[in-house]
């Protein structure tokens, strides 16, 4: 138990030191257009350094699947946490989100609850959106008029798993190691 802890700990703290570099930006705008890259650029950088790892780690999966479209594929990992653009969250806040979610869950429900209203308490709010983003980046996304089945597949991030077709499925996969 206490060893998994550890291992979680250690993960988590990997991913959140994690930084872009000028191959990560350069990977961005080879398939992102102007407005989604200013999005993407607007996540916090161990974010952003999520999505580009997500993306490239889905990439490797697909490697062999013909009926796999690689370049929305990509897209899909760049853009699946967008709606956490909407509040800023330090690394600190967080883990600590993401220490109540784990240990505590119906705690992090009611946070959620509690930050439904967009004027609701910061507190409160970051907890909602952690647990909604994949509606409002799908939200975020038809604002700049982006590709229909993008929208629906970031929709269907905050959906149980059971709903997911093969690229949420892929995403799901490395979206959980990573
Ligand atoms: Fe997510
Ligand atoms: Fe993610």
């Amino acid at each position: 138990m206490l060893d998994r802890l550890l291992y979680r700990a250690k993960q988590f703290w990997f991913a959140m030191s994690a930084r872009m570099n000028e191959e990560n930006r350069s990977f961005v705008h080879q398939y992102l257009n102007i407005k989604e890259a200013a999005l993407f650029f607007s996540l916090p950088d161990y974010e952003q350094k999520h999505g580009v790892v997500v993306a490239k780690r889905m990439m490797r999966e697909a490697a062999d699947m013909k009926t796999i479209d690689k370049r929305k594929l990509v897209r899909l990992g760049l853009l699946h946490d967008i709606g956490k653009t909407a509040i800023r969250l330090t690394i600190l806040s967080k883990s600590l989100l993401v220490i109540i979610h784990r240990a505590i869950p119906p705690l992090y429900e009611l946070f959620a609850k509690l930050g439904k209203d967009e004027k609701s308490r910061k507190f409160f709010r970051r907890f909602y959106v952690h647990k909604h983003h994949g509606a409002i980046g799908a939200d975020i996304l038809k604002k700049i008029n982006e590709q229909s089945d993008i929208i629906n597949e970031v929709l269907s991030h905050d959906r149980p798993c059971t709903s997911h077709d093969m690229y949420m499925r892929l995403l799901d996969k490395v979206d959980s190691t990573y």
